[in-house]
């Protein structure tokens, strides 16, 4: 296989094919001198770990309507840049998101550091989104490789080794064919291809640019690919949340501490989560407890979690043991981390 025949047919097919999306300086305004802008590449690329092109486009439009640029996000309160992350998942990442902003701003005069190695030095920045800043927004040799990428990499070369241990093995082909020019297209291109072609489940290799070199469609293993081992099951956690509703309409929350899962984020007062049993917790006030008959679930990175909803009415002057309310004007339920949102429906809707 050809090194630079491969970049040059996978750049012409983007030429004509690149997705249109809200951050990106697509091939034609780019090859007319349009410069992507750092700040939006990162932010973009941050937001694009957590979930899909399709979830990401309505959070990067808000925020870069309301922050846009490095100077103005560093200058946000943090609860409103916690609040308009809820429902992204992964509140780490807000909270380093806004280190990193602050950093830039302060440390770095407003200017994203322009090669892989001093944007790594930078908080929440990794190897991916090192690679994806340095290749997109400076035009650095360098490959980005994400799921879309690993897949493709292992089709084109017929790689059998299963994934995660197929990394390194993927990562190094992949960099055996990265172009050092316009190497900031051919990143977004190999990403491209993996989303509308080279997809997990019916590829369409009949109109892909790489139908030709590629060994999965001449062996037909490509619907196989990549292989992966299988993950152990999540284990389930239990636990209790309390939504105390005053009579004027405020409700009870609490703001977790800024370590641990859903650092910084607003929330219903509750128990901790553990395996096996609910554990025993007194709630945050005194009042008439009800338990709600359906329990709030959800899915985190290392367990699932079954969140028994108990809901009171509560009279003006009853002070709470924790927690603080909020009158329905300080905020809405979308500020809430998804969990949090899925006990407050739960309690709307029964
Ligand atoms: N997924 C993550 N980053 C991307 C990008 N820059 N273009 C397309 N898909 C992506």
């Amino acid at each position: 296989m050809r090194k630079t025949n491969l970049a040059a047919d996978l750049l012409e097919w983007y030429d004509t094919h690149a997705r249109k999306l809200p951050w990106r300086v697509g091939p034609a305004a780019r090859s007319g001198g349009q410069r992507p802008d750092p700040y939006r590449v990162w932010l973009s690329e941050i937001m694009l770990q957590q979930t899909t092109v399709a979830a990401v486009s309505d959070y990067f439009q808000r925020f870069t309507t309301r922050w846009p640029d490095i100077h103005a996000l560093a200058a946000a309160p943090d609860d409103e840049v916690m609040a308009a992350w809820a429902g992204l998942g992964y509140y780490a990442r807000a909270r380093n998101l806004l280190k990193c902003a602050r950093a830039v701003s302060v440390g770095h005069d407003g200017r994203f550091p322009d090669t892989r190695s001093d944007l790594l030095t930078l908080p929440g920045i990794g190897p991916y989104t090192a690679a994806a800043i340095a290749a997109i927004a400076f035009e650095r040799p360098e490959t980005v490789v994400d799921g879309n990428v690993e897949r493709v990499m292992a089709r084109l070369f017929d790689c059998h080794t299963p994934l995660p241990a197929a990394k390194p093995e993927l990562t190094a082909l992949a960099e055996t064919l990265t172009p050092s020019e316009r190497p900031g297209d051919y990143a977004q291109a190999v990403m491209d291809l993996g989303a509308t072609i080279c997809t997990p489940r019916n590829p369409a290799c009949g109109i892909c640019p790489w139908r030709a070199p590629c060994l999965a469609r001449d062996r037909g293993t490509a619907a196989q690919l990549p292989k992966k081992t299988p993950k152990k099951p999540k284990p389930v956690r239990l636990g209790t949340a309390y939504i105390a509703r005053r009579i004027d309409g405020a409700l009870l929350l609490e703001r977790r501490p800024d370590k641990g899962l859903l650092g910084g984020m607003l929330g219903w007062p509750g128990s901790e989560w553990q395996e096996g049993s609910v554990p025993n917790h007194a709630p945050p006030i005194r009042a008439e407890w009800k338990t709600l008959p359906a329990e709030a679930r959800h899915t985190f990175t290392h367990f699932h979690l079954r969140l028994s909803v108990r809901t009171a009415l509560v009279p003006m002057d009853r002070a709470p043991g924790t927690g603080e309310f909020f009158a329905p004007d300080r905020f809405r339920p979308s500020d809430l981390p998804t969990v949090m949102r899925k006990a407050f429906d739960l309690s709307l809707n029964t």
